[in-house]
């Protein structure tokens, strides 16, 4: 199953849930199954490590940030199954970005597969402090785990 996480600048929230998620289906070793990947609905950061912020905050968490940062490309609504927004913004812009029908369907927004936190979306921690580089990871942790349990459950993994 492939599986691709979108932000705004893909710096901050959607590498840290390809690491989040990544983390997930290791440690259950079901990585095997899944193809994982993030991605920016703007290029501003293109081609840009994770923000050094995020990094930080991931690490102490043992969440090593490799992603180089990139925009979403037209065939990535053919290549992932699943498309995984972390606010309105990105949910709304993909919605107008997808190419037809069955693309927009794959789009999903990441905290409907929250099961502990009561949000509505992944604030945006860019301009704010480390509380918020800490509740996006909270989020992401209680999300992915969410997340892998309805890819199950929905059968859309094998064993
Ligand atoms: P992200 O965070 O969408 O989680 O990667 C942001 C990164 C950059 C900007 C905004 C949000 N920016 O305005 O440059």
């Amino acid at each position: 199953m492939n599986i691709l996480f979108v932000c705004l600048g893909n710096i901050c929230r959607s590498p840290s849930a390809e690491a989040v998620f990544n983390g997930v289906i290791r440690k259950e070793g079901l990585d095997h199954l899944f193809h994982v990947d993030s991605a920016g609905t703007m290029a501003y950061h293109a081609g840009e490590n994770a923000d050094a912020r995020m990094q930080s905050h991931a690490i102490k968490r043992g969440y090593n940030l490799t992603s180089i940062s990139r925009k979403i490309q037209p065939e990535d609504f053919e290549t992932f199954d699943l498309i995984v927004a972390m606010d309105n913004a990105n949910f709304r812009d993909l919605k107008r970005m997808a190419p037809d029908k069955d693309a927009e369907n794959k789009i999903v927004k990441m905290t409907d597969f929250s099961q502990e936190h009561n949000y509505s979306e992944v604030p945006d921690p860019y301009y704010g402090g480390a509380a918020g580089f800490e509740l996006v990871l909270d989020l992401l942790e209680d999300s992915c785990n969410g997340l892998l349990r309805y890819v199950q459950k929905k059968k859309l993994v094998g064993e």
